[in-house]
């Protein structure tokens, strides 16, 4: 019995009318992941290897954006939880294993949670409903019990006032044994309150074979269904909580769990410090020892152990080990920042290198270019890649110093060692090793002429 395949089905084809959005529900995300992602998640991490998801509203949408690591199945008329796994039924015809229906809106349960419920019951379950005990159980649909056999799922609708009063709840989260699932699911009619296909029937039918059951988990987030973007924020919250503990636990330092936000797929060495303030998503990958922050922000980005981010936007770049960047940087696309390359306040960087121990302490603009190991690129320095129509490289070799207001015109290339004078507009070429590189006329004196200059003004105006 345990080691039977199990298969995943996640009810997902709700328009989610609640949430004023043109986007499907389960697309909204939670912790920089859609809420359905969370949920398949979940499933995989509890060992479940196929997952078929149930589209409706939006579904091209959903499909496109989850890819092809799941199957799908659609669900044109929005016909009740029953309906919806119908429509799932003819992908999983040929499956023998167990089959876990679980909805797409409730981001929050755990692979825990789905293991517990694929090991539970005993060699003659075959519905293992997850239910939970509340002291408010209004909305949701009641287990009904005779003794401490469950006999089937009541709607809130559709029960009678004693039925009411019972607190424990089904949480829409079932382990079916697969092929008495396919086998009731033509069974079921629409003949209640709100005459839709109620997956919950089933548990009544395979309750008659005494083969139903609710394992009870203490566990409120199995119940937090997100219909509106206030439970959006809530499930949000707990799931970053959820994530910033898991990050403290492997030895990160998080100054302010408060304004602390770290994506789902965030990976971050122990040792590293998070300053307050400090978001980070995507497939970012943070070293050992890092410190990071206060007020900065971080998408996509590799960064090697070490490395400091003071107060700074990276996006889509990699820095290595001893990287140091900001305060106040904007580190953008492409941008490879190799170890002690320092970059400092209001410098901005695309789609350049910047070999070991280069820097760019001020008010500088790197864009398409490489820079030389141990270049200084000094204040107010502009490489001019773009003329409107065509980006074009700048290469500046290693120990270059380009002098404070320099405006490099690409393409251009500065030789290993070379000096550029301070204030230089340096046209595009190429400039050998070495060399001084002026571009800007020289400083004039004309002596005594300030003081004549006032003395002449001063005497006009008696
Ligand atoms: C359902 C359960 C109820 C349980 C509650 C927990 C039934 C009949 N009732 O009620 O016992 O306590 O969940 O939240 O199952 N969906 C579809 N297609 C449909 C209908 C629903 O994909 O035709 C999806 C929804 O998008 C949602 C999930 O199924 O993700 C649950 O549907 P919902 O309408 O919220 O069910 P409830 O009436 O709340
Ligand atoms: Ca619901």
């Amino acid at each position: 019995m345990s080691n039977q395949p199990v298969a995943g089905i996640i009810l997902a084809a709700g328009q989610g009318t609640r949430m004023k959005s043109d986007m499907p529900k389960v697309l909204h995300q939670v912790c920089d992941l859609p809420m359905v992602e969370h949920v398949a998640r979940a499933l995989r991490g509890a060992g479940v290897d196929r997952i078929v998801i149930v589209v409706g509203h939006g579904g091209e949408e959903v499909q496109a954006q989850l890819g092809d690591d799941y199957e799908y199945a659609w669900q044109h008329d929005r016909l009740g939880t029953g309906h919806a796994v119908q429509m799932a039924a003819p992908l999983l015809a040929e499956f023998s294993g167990k089959v876990i229906v679980t909805a797409g809106d409730t981001p929050l349960v755990s692979s825990a949670m789905f293991a517990d419920l694929i090991a539970g019951g005993n060699a003659s379950t075959k519905c293992l409903i997850a239910s939970s005990i509340v002291d408010n159980p209004t909305g949701y649909g009641r287990i009904v019990r005779e003794g401490m056999a469950v006999v089937g799922i009541v709607e809130e609708r559709d029960a009678t006032p004693e039925q009411r009063e019972i607190q424990e709840v089904n949480s829409s989260i079932y382990c079916f044994d697969g092929r008495a699932l396919l086998e009731c699911l033509p069974k079921l009619k629409n003949d209640n309150a709100q005459g839709e296909y109620y997956l919950t029937d089933i548990a009544a039918m395979l309750a008659a074979q005494g083969a139903t059951d609710a394992m009870v988990f203490n566990d409120p987030d199995i119940l937090l269904g997100v219909n509106d973007r206030w439970q959006l924020a809530q499930a949000d919250r707990k799931m970053r909580e959820r994530i910033l503990q898991r990050h403290a636990e492997s030895g990160v330092t998080i100054m302010d769990p408060g304004t602390t936000y770290i994506g789902a797929e965030v990976e971050i060495g122990a040792d590293t410090v998070l300053e307050p303030s400090t978001m980070i998503v995507g497939k970012t990958q943070i070293g050992v020892a890092c410190r990071i922050g206060p007020f900065t922000r971080i998408e996509d980005c590799q960064i090697g152990d070490h490395a400091k981010v003071y107060v700074s936007y990276l996006r889509e770049a990699k820095l290595h080990e001893t990287a140091k960047v900001g305060p106040f940087a904007h580190i953008r696309p492409g941008s490879e920042l190799y170890p002690d390359v320092k970059v400092g306040n209001f410098v901005e960087t695309k789609n350049a290198r910047l070999a070991t121990g280069a820097k760019a302490s001020h008010l500088t603009y790197i864009g398409d270019a490489d820079i030389g190991e141990n270049a200084n690129i000094g204040a107010g320095t502009i490489t001019c890649n773009y003329d409107g129509f065509q980006k074009s490289r700048t290469v500046i070799g290693r120990d270059v110093f380009v002098g404070s207001n320099s405006t490099l015109v690409a393409p251009l290339s500065l030789g290993d060692g070379s000096f550029v004078a301070a204030g230089s507009v340096v046209t595009s070429g190429s400039y050998p090793a070495d060399g001084l590189v002026v571009g800007r006329s020289r400083t004039e004196v004309k002596e005594q002429w300030a003081a004549q200059w006032r003395n002449k003004k001063s005497k006009n105006g008696q």
